[in-house]
């Protein structure tokens, strides 16, 4: 019988953060179920900081709100944990057992992690040492596998939508290519859904390395039709064939996290077009808008059901799964299926070989309708 649950919201923060916290809470409450919040992700189960969670107080007027009520952390890996000694020496421990401890002393009887896949790695991690975990999928990436559409990707690609509407009308009036970059470290969806809903002339996704003369094949063709403006939309994790990923910085914030920041594939092309057609060129970086925010009517849908569904799964005792929406169905995949062969406890998600992180593949409908609509994809 679950009596008390907790909620952490870990990784970047996506719209409909707050939306699926209230429909646990509120789930929670119509089954008589006492409903917690971790501070800061894994860090305050670590630190074992938490906050009650009611629809009376606190739980209330989220659903329109962006971020997190109980904040979250994008640098924590419990498993593999960054110590600076007092000697300035750098250590790595596994303080997971610290987490399970806190968890089991104060009676928790389910964990519900709201995160992305490093963040459903650490759950499938927990779910091993005997803690129930149940993930909801979250991502403005739409990366996470299993599931169809992570909560926060439909408002990102809102955002990015209404951007590329209003670089349209000035590309327009000055003649120029413009540049659009999106986010999307090792998957395109925002940047290919975003050109598809807004008429982008040219789409580049991590998924199609791009090649630069396929570009101003496009911007020429364009300009042969009389058409003197281009909209470009490219993934911050985009590269060029015979080129790797732009880094803007490489972070140290430990083990088992992707230590990349992403940032300058759009300068970089601006610059290639501008040099190699002698158009005018601009770059517009979308950044933290499209994360930040109120989510959309989809988004607050999908959250409160992705939100009740897991407060459900509790009740009926199923745990150690990801919530997940497939095929109009809202179901569950377990988390050793989101963790794919990324087994290894503590080790690093997202970025490597093993992970199963969710790309868009080659036979995906919106492929065939960006070229059936002339849209450039680089190859
Ligand atoms: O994972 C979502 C995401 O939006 C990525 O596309 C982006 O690279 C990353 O977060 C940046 O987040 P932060 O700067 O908070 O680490």
């Amino acid at each position: 019988m679950v009596k008390k649950v907790a909620i952490l919201t870990n990784g970047g923060d996506a719209p409909g953060l707050n939306a699926v916290i209230r429909a646990i809470v509120k789930t929670a409450e119509t089954n008589g179920v006492e409903c917690y919040g971790f501070i800061e992700g894994y860090k305050g189960l670590l630190k074992n900081e938490y906050i009650r969670l009611d629809s009376r107080t606190n739980a209330s007027g989220l659903l329109h709100r962006g971020g997190t009520i109980i904040g979250t952390s994008n640098n924590t890996n419990v498993f593999n944990y960054k110590v600076e000694k007092e000697n300035g020496e750098v250590e790595y421990q596994d303080l997971s057992d610290k987490c399970v401890q806190n968890l089991k002393e104060d009676g928790f009887d389910c964990l519900f992690t709201l995160g992305g896949d490093a963040t459903q790695k650490s759950s499938r991690d927990f779910s091993l040492k005997g803690i129930n975990c149940i993930g909801v999928p979250k991502t403005i990436d739409n990366d996470v596998a299993a599931t169809e559409t992570t909560f926060g990707y439909n408002t990102a690609v809102s955002v990015a939508t209404e951007a590329i509407d209003r670089l349209h009308t000035t590309a327009e009036s000055h003649h120029r290519v413009m540049v659009l970059e999106v986010m999307g470290r090792y998957a395109g969806w925002i940047a290919l859904e975003s050109a598809i809903a807004g008429g982008a002339d040219i789409a580049l996704i991590p998924e199609i390395p791009y090649d630069i003369n396929k570009v101003i094949e496009k911007i020429e063709e364009r300009k042969r039709d009389g058409k003197n403006f281009t909209i470009l939309v490219t993934s911050e994790g985009a590269k060029p064939k015979d080129g790797d990923i732009v880094v803007k910085k490489v972070l140290d914030d430990g083990k088992g996290l992707d230590n990349i920041r992403l940032g300058g594939i759009g300068d970089k092309l601006a610059n290639d077009i501008e040099k190699l057609t002698g158009c005018p060129a601009r770059n517009t970086v979308l950044g933290y808008v499209q994360r930040g925010g109120t989510p959309t009517s989809f988004d607050r849908v999908l959250s409160t059901q992705y939100g009740a569904k897991a407060m459900e799964l509790a009740l009926e005792g199923i745990f150690n799964v990801l919530v997940t929406y497939k095929g109009g169905e809202y179901g569950y995949a377990t988390l050793e299926e989101v963790v794919g062969e990324n087994k290894e406890v503590g080790a690093a998600s997202g970025n490597t070989a093993e992970s199963n992180i969710r790309k868009i593949t080659m036979d995906n409908r919106l492929i065939k309708t960006a070229r059936d609509i002339g849209i450039c994809l680089g190859d």
